[in-house]
């Protein structure tokens, strides 16, 4: 059942409007502005009526408070009086469902009331649907790179920090923080294209012969066509394809240089790289993360974007890559995985 709130200072408006909607909705009332309040403090409430103009506390203040508490709850302000100004500020400033004159029409509030709660319980639906789409999508991802995994010496350890070190370095070079965010988790996908490479050349102990080489390298493009052409993947694309071309033009698979590498996978090479030298690995051990820091420094320009490269050196210098380095798996799950680390 859904809660009302009806605020007025108006004894007989409180009484008539408590009448109107009693059956079919569970209904609180509060004659004044400060009970309102508390009241958006305590309990969920689904739609607020609210008298605009009442001694302390006001109309406008309540349903502000309510934008602030309990964003989805639908608010309705009924107005007795016919100050434009104040209307106009009070309906833009608390994004105000509907304002209501008195005397109102009592069959027309009720349907009001009935068509909002509608639209609420949709939007809830909606949310919860999209919420689902989206653990989805990342639980895929998950799947995918565990797949991988299977093939690579690869920890998930390891995509976990590409991850986190791709979506810090995405905010320091300005990209905003959702789209950061789904940066970050594309390039997980990353090495998927190793899938397609024969486990005899991926897991070879020693060096590559040239032919294997040739092999190893198809797999950014075999990312490509793995993730197939759904848009969702469309940066992931970017990564697989993009994280092995080095800014001076000397990469593979087609050698484009500079800003022709889009920028996710300029991010995710530094992030990759920075990862692979501080980690140990079955033909490396792990370099501090000083000398590995010297290294990308000493690619600047050549492998890597040098303006990431400068974003790289602050985190270095803040800590954060030491902090991200030393997260541990089950700290890196925790933070970008919530529900599999419960
Ligand atoms: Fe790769």
């Amino acid at each position: 059942m859904h809660t009302l709130l009806i605020v007025d200072d108006d004894p007989d408006v409180l009484a008539a409007l408590r009448r109107a909607f009693r059956k079919g909705y569970n209904v609180l009332t509060a004659d004044n502005g400060s009970a309102a309040i508390s009241i958006l403090n305590e309990q969920t409430v689904h739609l607020i009526i609210c008298d605009q103009r009442m001694p302390g506390v006001t109309g406008e203040q309540v349903l502000e408070h309510a934008l602030f508490k309990q964003p989805d709850a639908v608010r309705i302000l009924l107005t007795g009086y016919s100050d434009m100004e104040s209307l106009v500020a009070c309906v833009n400033e608390a994004h105000i469902y509907k304002y209501v004159a008195k005397p109102w029409d009592p069959q027309e509030l009720s349907f009001t009331v009935a068509r909002a709660l509608d639209a609420y319980d949709l939007k809830r639906r909606l949310d919860e649907a999209q919420g689902l789409l989206e653990s989805a999508y990342e639980d895929a991802v998950l799947m995918l790179c565990i797949a991988a995994e299977g093939k690579d010496e690869d920890t998930s350890s390891h995509l976990y920090r590409v991850r986190h070190y791709t979506e810090t370095l995405a905010i320091a070079m300005g990209v905003p923080a959702e789209q950061a965010e789904h940066m970050g988790l594309m390039s997980m996908l990353h090495d998927i294209g190793k899938l397609s490479v024969p486990d005899e050349i991926l897991k070879k102990p020693g060096k590559l012969s040239d032919d294997e080489w040739v092999v190893m390298k198809t797999h950014s493009m075999a990312g490509v066509r793995i993730l197939g052409g759904n848009m969702f993947y469309g940066t992931a694309r970017e990564i697989c394809a993009g994280h092995h071309e080095n800014y001076d033009g000397s990469g593979y698979p087609y050698g484009i240089k500079g800003s022709d590498i889009p920028l996710s996978a300029r991010i995710v090479k530094v992030a990759d790289v920075f990862d692979a030298l501080t980690t140990k690995r079955p033909y490396k051990d792990a370099w501090p993360v000083e000398r590995a820091m010297a290294e990308i420094n000493d690619k600047k320009s050549i492998m890597f974007d040098p303006d990431i490269v400068v974003q790289m050196q602050k985190l270095f210098e803040t800590g954060e890559l030491r902090a991200i380095l030393d997260m541990g798996e089950e700290a890196a799950v925790a933070r970008f995985h919530p529900k599999k680390a419960v």
